[in-house]
């Protein structure tokens, strides 16, 4: 039996048929075991002897499995290490890293300003109501006021749209065509005094150039308590201008109509290195009447009124604009155009 086996066992192929042969012979069934067994059935002067050898046996075959076993994994590791080997002079293979896109950049950047400033910044749905669009911005169904958005109406069959307290909001749906629908949602759902910015993508159905894409992005402001005035808003805008470009820049505000404030300001800045005005947004004091939206509709909720002898400025300004200025792009259509070659420019910016 010893010869056969140790002969099986020095020709095992692998760790599988070793641990077999093993079994084969070890095993709790093993032939040896059994044999072992079989000793309490013999005399006693035969037990011993044949208990010596079948010791020997076993100590032979264990030492023949564990040096198989070894020789196995050495020649295992040894084809692996063979298999596995890597050329360390081939050139290597470069991963592809993205980066933030140019109007993430901007975004943030002022984002971070007003959040300086103390303002919290919130985001509001994309597909919107006309109530919260329109109607609460006090632009009614023909008003001539609403030619100012050319909108993208959707049928909205089976879509769901949430108001600013999770219930369901009824009416003509249509992709926003501006962030301001967020300062009505914002208002319901809080109580004055507040600071918020609200960054986010809106629509208009537009040709588009240079200049205007269908598809851009906005950052819109809203500030809320006792005795905000016009100055505040001059100060938020100042501040604005200053973080932008730099101690020498000055701020302009002309008067302009815009149905959701009273009275309304488009502003520019100006700065040394750009030796221009450029028109950068909209602002002006909150209507009344959208205090009164607001106020109605928290009464339809539930809610008491809770604009009732508060003021507040609100502002609105164009993303791309700025990020157009900021680092010298002279299409609005490149920044959403699918080309790397254009967006790689801008990897590690920030
Ligand atoms: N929502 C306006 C637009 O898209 C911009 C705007 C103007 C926003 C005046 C404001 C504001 O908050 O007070 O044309």
């Amino acid at each position: 039996m010893l010869e056969e086996a140790l002969a099986a066992i020095q020709n095992a192929r692998d760790l599988e048929e070793l641990k077999a042969l093993k079994a084969r012979y070890l095993g709790k069934k093993g032939l040896l075991t059994q044999e072992m067994k079989g000793l309490s059935a013999l005399p006693l002067e035969e037990r011993r002897k044949r208990g010596q050898e079948l010791n020997a046996i076993k100590a032979a075959l264990e030492a023949a499995l564990e040096a198989r076993e070894k020789a196995l994994e050495e020649a295992a590791l040894k084809e692996a290490l063979e298999r596995e080997r890597v050329d360390v002079s081939l050139p290597g293979v470069r991963l592809f890293s993205g980066g933030l896109h140019p109007i993430t950049l901007m975004e943030r950047e002022l984002v971070e300003i007003f959040r300086a400033l103390g303002y919290q910044a919130v985001e509001g749905p994309e597909v919107e109501s006309e109530f919260f669009n329109f109607d609460a911005l006090n632009i009614p169904e023909h008003h001539p006021a609403r030619d100012m958005w050319d909108t993208f109406w959707l049928t909205g069959e089976g879509f769901r749209l949430e108001g600013p307290l999770g219930e369901e909001v009824e009416g003509r749906l249509l992709l926003r065509t501006h962030t301001s629908p967020m300062q009505v949602r914002y208002m319901v759902a809080h109580t004055p005094p507040f600071r918020i910015v609200v960054p986010g993508r809106v629509f208009r159905f537009e040709q588009t150039d240079a200049t205007h894409e269908a598809v851009f992005h906005q950052l819109e402001g809203l500030v809320v308590g006792e005795g905000i005035t016009m100055a505040h808003l001059k100060g938020a805008i100042y501040e604005l201008a200053q973080a932008l470009f730099g101690p020498d820049s000055k701020v302009r505000f002309q008067p302009i109509y815009f149905p959701f404030v009273e009275p309304g300001a488009q502003f520019a800045v100006w700065w040394p290195e750009g030796g221009k005005w450029l028109e950068l947004g909209g602002a002006g004091m909150v209507h009344p009447k959208v205090f009164q939206a607001v106020d109605a509709y928290r009464k339809k909720l539930g809610l008491p009124p809770a604009y009732r002898g508060v003021t507040g400025f609100a502002f609105g300004l164009g993303v791309e604009r700025l990020a157009m200025l900021r680092y010298g792009i002279p299409d609005i259509r490149y920044f959403f155009g699918g080309r790397l070659k254009f967006l790689e420019q801008f990897k590690g910016v920030l």
